[in-house]
């Protein structure tokens, strides 16, 4: 997608380095990162630079490379896998590239073990753009649906960034919205802030402006409201990991969305490439949840009039904050599953028939 008006994906390797879009500082300042080593791989995941299930498991295959490159002693490079697993526990695509890429090195002579490295990531960020790609094409027959029937613009909820600075290019949720757009169907979106580290207005709104799509930030609480006006056609959110029962875990506040649009009738689709299906975990009680510093809560970032980046306090110094990253969405409350497959329905009989 575009970023004043030149294309680029979120992710690539180039002269030995991998460059990514350092999303700390958007949308303020548009600076690409250099990722040398592996634990420039690790420290961009843990800190955000890079964020989002499918950029984060891209970004985790490209570290695997870096590993090599850095030192190609088979134990440095299973201590940098189980470090790249570990720096964010929610979203399974870090797992799931992780054990991809050493599966595809297990057993290749070392003089050949880099660039097969570097081709198997650049390969897993292509086949991630490709699914993207065909959600949107998938996600598109609902929103079309919605505008033959209303003959007027469609206005799509969605929280957290699932947009193509989350994936490697098109996004998730918002991969049926460009397609939308680009078919010419008149579309609006609510954009959730997505508190505290406002993904939403700070990535999901930059990149719409940028591709000239009509776009509302709303306080994070704002859409119970909206949905008991009228005013939400569909709400589409990604996905960090999605069990085979059909339950979505998602950024924290996609369940609050789910129980509103329910209560509303308001369908709420969730849009995720097959990469972030686990097909181990049954319960979702048993999904690690990510606990983030407090910090993220109590400090708030932006620009001043100076154009300066400042870091403020808005909390009370004494109080203390909890950070949960994530939540889980109830298979029950979800109206349907846009994969790169198909549409199917949040369930394991869905799931497997689509999949397996
Ligand atoms: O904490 P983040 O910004 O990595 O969380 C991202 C999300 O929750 C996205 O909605 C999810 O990864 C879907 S990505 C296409």
């Amino acid at each position: 997608m575009k970023i004043q008006g030149k294309k680029y994906r979120t992710i690539w390797y180039e002269g030995n380095v991998v460059k990514i879009i350092d999303q700390t500082k958007l949308p303020h300042r548009f600076s690409i990162k250099e990722l040398k080593t592996v634990k420039d791989a690790i420290n961009a995941i843990e800190i955000m630079e890079v964020r989002g299930a499918p950029l984060i498991g891209g970004t985790a295959a490209y570290g695997i490379a870096l590993a090599i490159q850095e030192n190609n002693d088979p134990e440095f490079i299973k201590k940098s896998a189980e470090e790249l697993i570990q720096s964010r526990p929610t979203a399974i695509n870090l797992k799931w590239a992780v054990d991809r890429m050493i599966k595809k090195l297990s057993g290749v002579k070392s003089d050949k073990v880099l660039d097969i490295a570097l081709n198997e990531a650049k390969e897993i960020c292509d086949e991630d753009e490709k699914f993207c790609e065909s959600i949107g094409i998938n996600g598109l027959k609902i929103i079309e649906e919605i505008y033959n029937k209303k003959k007027d613009t469609v206005n799509i909820l969605t929280h957290c960034n699932a947009g193509w600075l989350a994936t490697i290019n098109w996004g998730t949720a918002t991969s049926p919205i460009y397609h939308a757009y680009k078919k010419g169907i008149p579309v609006h979106v609510w954009v959730d802030e997505t508190r505290p580290r406002n993904q939403g207005a700070n990535l999901t709104s930059y990149e719409l402006n940028e591709e000239n799509i009509p776009n509302t930030i709303i306080a994070d609480n704002t859409g119970g409201i909206l949905m008991q006006r009228g005013d939400v056609d569909m709400c589409i959110v990604g996905a960090d990991r999605t069990l085979s029962t059909g339950d979505v875990c998602n950024k924290i506040g996609t369940y609050l969305k789910a129980l509103a649009a329910h209560d509303n009738n308001v369908p709420f689709y969730v849009a995720l490439p097959s990469s972030t299906i686990d097909w181990e975990i049954k319960n979702f009680k048993d999904i690690p949840i990510e606990e983030r510093n407090s910090e993220e809560l109590s400090h708030i970032e932006g620009i001043d009039e100076d154009n300066k980046l400042k870091k403020i306090l808005i909390y009370p110094k004494k109080s203390k904050a909890m950070n949960l990253a994530f939540d889980v969405t109830p298979a029950k409350y979800v109206t349907g599953l846009i994969t790169e497959k198909g549409i199917c329905e949040a369930s394991s009989a869905a799931l497997s028939k689509m999949f397996k």
